[in-house]
């Protein structure tokens, strides 16, 4: 049983098969997926999928690749989808400087209201941070994120950094990039964390574990990450499966 809690079902590379993908990743062993939204529309879209099937849940927000194109309405919009009873995050919110599409003075903007929304519905939130390292640390500071708590997906910063934001009330999540060759760093943090700090998921359809890298991601594949985990950690798959599907209940509220 393995909770995959991140995945993007609303992208295009899903568009001819999607609801067959998720009914496989399910029967294959996954419980409970998440699907993160990027936009107003894929908020919806996610929400559409969270009602088709009882084991999807979803986050709403906008993700920082967005924040330039999102108007005035949009974060009332978030708001809004956020009170359906099977939103379980807002996410994904956060700061993409690897890409930077959109101003970094706006992505900060739109991450500080976004977090202040879950403080007000009470909802955890999902963090994206592509090196914007000290800029999201100090946002969910200053905001104080703590009180809501969340989750930094597809982590790639420091051991430093994921001791910082364990003290702030967070989780780790890993995905397919543990699996790659170059994840030193990453590896670091996985042997450090304490178990029940834990998340795994897949981010699908992009960065696809080995040994698939290359080919499109879905959730079935989360058992990969599952596997290095217990590797690097040496402890059972079994346990790192438990664990971690707790942990995700136990933040996700579900
Ligand atoms: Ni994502």
């Amino acid at each position: 049983m393995l909770f995959d809690t991140h995945a993007h079902y609303d992208d295009d590379k899903f568009a001819e098969d999607r609801y067959e993908v998720i009914e496989k990743a399910h029967e294959s062993g996954v419980s409970y997926i998440i699907n993160a939204a990027t936009d107003v529309k894929s908020c919806e879209d996610s929400l559409a999928l969270a009602h088709r099937y009882e084991y999807v849940y979803a986050a709403v927000g906008i993700h920082p690749h967005e924040v330039g194109d999102a108007d005035d309405n949009a974060l009332d919009e978030v708001a809004r989808l956020a009170k359906d009873s099977k939103v379980v995050a807002i996410g994904e919110i956060g700061l993409d400087y690897y890409y930077d599409f959109a101003p970094r003075e706006l992505q900060k903007h739109w991450f500080a209201q976004q977090i202040n929304l879950a403080k007000e519905l009470k909802l955890p939130v999902i963090v994206h941070d592509r090196e914007a390292h000290q800029d999201s640390l100090e946002i969910i500071k200053q905001e104080k994120a703590n009180e809501v708590g969340g989750v930094f997906h597809c982590y790639s910063g420091s051991l430093e950094m994921a001791k910082e934001l364990l003290n702030n009330n967070f989780y780790i999540s890993v995905g397919g990039s543990l699996t790659f060759k170059n994840a030193k760093k990453l590896v670091e943090v996985v042997r450090w964390i304490p178990l029940d700090k834990l998340l795994i998921e897949t981010d699908c359809p992009y960065l696809t574990p080995e040994p698939h890298r290359g080919k499109r991601n879905d959730s079935s594949y989360v058992r990969f990450v599952a596997e290095k985990v217990a590797e690097i950690k040496q402890i059972s798959v079994e346990t790192v499966a438990d664990v971690t599907l707790n942990n995700a209940k136990r933040l996700f509220n579900i």
